[in-house]
């Protein structure tokens, strides 16, 4: 009852009343910012607990300030690259997310980018919005079909299945890079393949990658040159798992037609060349982003967090 914990930014309702049934002192951080390493470090010292979010950055001077006291660091959200999960198992901090989820609110979000992407929505919205619609004409902001075409998911894990099954009434065929075979890919008639093979064969190429060392990078110069003049490429995994710059040059020069993005290399600054292209759609990071799955999120790591400090084991362990 007596522990004391941080919440680095404010969350869900339940999520902080789960927190202040079992702890003397529930703090929460600034809305409208992440905090830098020094301010972190200056609200989580002598806390058991914190519960962080994929917007902090939590390196290992981080978390060597306040080892020893500091307990756990439950993160709502799946991804953990923001967090040196090394560091926390050297140092025996325990780490947590909130996978599964949120993968039917991503896969939902996955698809609201290919279909506004392929059938140009931004620039349709601008138009009306801006009064510049002069009326209906035959060759206005045509698209490209969905229905039919061949989707490539890169990473079929949890989120990259549920964007596979969510094709069958689209008629597409699926080819996928996975390190195994997934069954309910392949009874769909999905094909797993080698990477280089799902760029250059898919009209939609979709990552759900998480990013990791070997994923910095993944789609830059070189692959972007293998894709098709007519694809559109959707990354709602994370921003660095794509070359920004070498995906700015390719739209602009229109080696690939278009492309749907939630997340950037450098949030909240997505990079200005991609900004200023017509025929990309950006989104502030919002895969996760409905009440009921950001609700679950705050309730499973504010009850990871408490199971950690209870000394029972947490549901969602990634490191420590
Ligand atoms: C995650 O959980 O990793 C998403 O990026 C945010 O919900």
């Amino acid at each position: 009852m007596a522990f004391s914990v941080y919440v680095t930014r404010p969350i869900p309702e339940v999520g902080i009343r789960i927190l202040q049934r079992s702890c003397g002192a529930v703090d929460v951080g600034p809305a409208d910012r992440a905090q830098t390493a020094e301010e972190l470090i200056a609200a989580i010292r002598n806390r058991d607990g914190v519960l962080c979010n994929v917007a902090d950055a939590i390196g290992a001077e981080v978390l060597e300030a306040v080892a020893g006291k500091c307990k756990v660091f439950a993160n709502f959200g799946v991804g953990v690259n923001h967090i040196d999960l090394a560091a926390a198992e050297r140092l025996g901090i325990v780490v947590t997310n909130t996978p599964g989820v949120l993968t039917d609110a991503t896969a939902d979000l996955t698809w609201a980018l290919m279909l506004a992407a392929a059938r140009r929505l931004s620039e349709g919205v601008t138009l009306v919005s801006s009064g510049q619609w002069s009326g209906w004409t035959p060759t206005q902001l045509l698209g490209h079909d969905v229905t039919g075409r061949t989707l490539g998911i890169v990473g079929a894990g949890r989120i990259g299945t549920a964007v596979g099954l969510r094709s069958a009434g689209f008629h597409m065929p699926i080819l996928y890079v996975e390190r195994r075979q997934r069954d309910e890919l392949d009874r769909m008639g999905g094909r797993r393949v080698e990477l280089d093979d799902c760029l250059a064969g898919s009209h939609f190429v979709t990552l759900h990658v998480p990013l990791t060392p070997e994923t910095h990078h993944l789609i830059g110069e070189r692959e972007l040159g293998l894709m098709r003049p007519d694809a559109i490429l959707i990354n709602t995994s994370r921003g660095e798992v794509v070359d920004e710059r070498a995906l700015a040059r390719a739209l602009r020069e229109k080696r690939i037609a278009a492309a749907g993005l939630d997340v950037f290399e450098n949030e909240p600054h997505p990079l200005p060349e991609l900004l200023a292209l017509p025929n990309v759609l950006c989104l502030p990071h919002l895969g996760s982003a409905t009440v009921a799955t950001r609700d679950r999120m705050a309730e499973i790591s504010a009850t990871d967090l408490l199971r950690v400090l209870n000394g029972d084991a947490p549901l969602h362990r990634v490191a420590g």
